[in-house]
């Protein structure tokens, strides 16, 4: 790491648990990486510290900071302004500190949004099935429809899906088709999708021989996107692969927020593969 001097800027994450976050060493490679005399921590935060936390963020100084589980929402209360998208979702995961001034981005829906353009994939006018409608599934379903994509949202509690399909509605006019995730109603959505994406825990360790979907749904002419990067390949990922589909693991659009975050805190272009061959070693993943 480089040297910690008077002059180093301080960023990190609050959250709890913190221990298993992958942030600290994405963002210390890139700063590393670029020379910049910025280091990055982790907090544990737990619930009730929250306010007494973000008002020590002020004290210190602190110029960039994460917000994780489950702090996302209440934090915002806390904080002086927050972008469009960040008020939108009613989530927040960055907080750029510019002298006092507390501001709230959201990065993890774009940072979704980048893991799908960098490979060349533009949601524009596709139809995409979506498993889940929790919190995940939030930022991505408001990021997509944003993006001018049409929506079918699957979740194992229907009526979190209609509540999020209303949100959706609300915002963009537009509203997705909320259904109960069963194997009628996946063959359905998928029946002309150009994307999948799997936002459920399922297949995460230990369940790993989980898949929220039958392999022989499954077709050539799809992109499968899962936020599942333990493993980095999920069986859902493999099957896809197997079938000939295209795919994004977890881990790019987990290694995108931190870097569009990185780029609201340092005004620089982010090391995007440093960061994620960082979050890569750190997971045990390296070959
Ligand atoms: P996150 O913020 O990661 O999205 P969450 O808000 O707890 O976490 O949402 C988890 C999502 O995974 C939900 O859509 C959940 O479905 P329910 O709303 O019905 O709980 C889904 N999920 C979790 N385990 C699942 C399982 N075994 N089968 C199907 N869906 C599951």
């Amino acid at each position: 790491m480089n040297s910690i001097t008077g002059k180093t800027k301080i960023c990190g994450i609050i959250g709890d648990p913190i221990e298993h976050s992958m942030s600290p060493v994405m963002h210390n490679a890139a700063f590393q990486a670029l020379g910049l005399d910025y280091v990055y921590l982790p907090f544990h935060v737990r619930r009730e510290e929250l306010p007494g936390a973000i008002a020590g963020i002020r004290a210190l100084n602190v110029v960039g900071l994460n917000v994780t589980i489950p702090h996302k929402e209440a934090v915002i209360l806390l904080l002086d302004k927050l972008e469009p998208l960040a008020e939108k979702m009613g989530a927040v995961n960055t907080i750029v500190n510019e002298g006092g001034l507390l501001t709230g981005h959201n990065t993890d829906a774009p940072g979704f949004l980048q893991a799908l353009r960098s490979k060349g994939i533009d949601p524009e006018g596709k139809s995409i099935l979506i498993l889940g409608a929790g919190g995940a599934s939030k930022g991505i379903s408001f990021i997509l429809a944003e993006a001018g994509a049409s929506l079918v949202i699957l979740n194992r509690t229907v009526t979190r899906a209609e509540e999020l399909a209303s949100q959706i509605a609300q915002y963009y006019h537009r509203r997705p088709e909320a259904l109960t995730l069963s194997e009628e109603n996946l063959a359905r959505g998928l029946d002309g999708a150009d994307i999948l994406v799997n936002t459920t825990s399922v297949g995460m360790v230990p369940y790993v021989n989980q898949t929220p979907m039958p392999a022989n749904l499954l077709n050539p002419n799809l992109v499968v996107c899962d936020i599942v990067y333990n493993p980095l390949e999920t069986r859902l990922l493999k099957e896809a692969k197997a079938a000939g589909a295209r795919t994004i693991d977890g881990l790019n659009m987990l290694v995108w927020q931190g870097a569009l975050a990185f780029e609201k805190w340092t005004g620089q272009k982010a090391p995007f593969e440093i960061m994620k061959q960082a979050a890569v070693k750190a997971l045990g993943y390296e070959k």
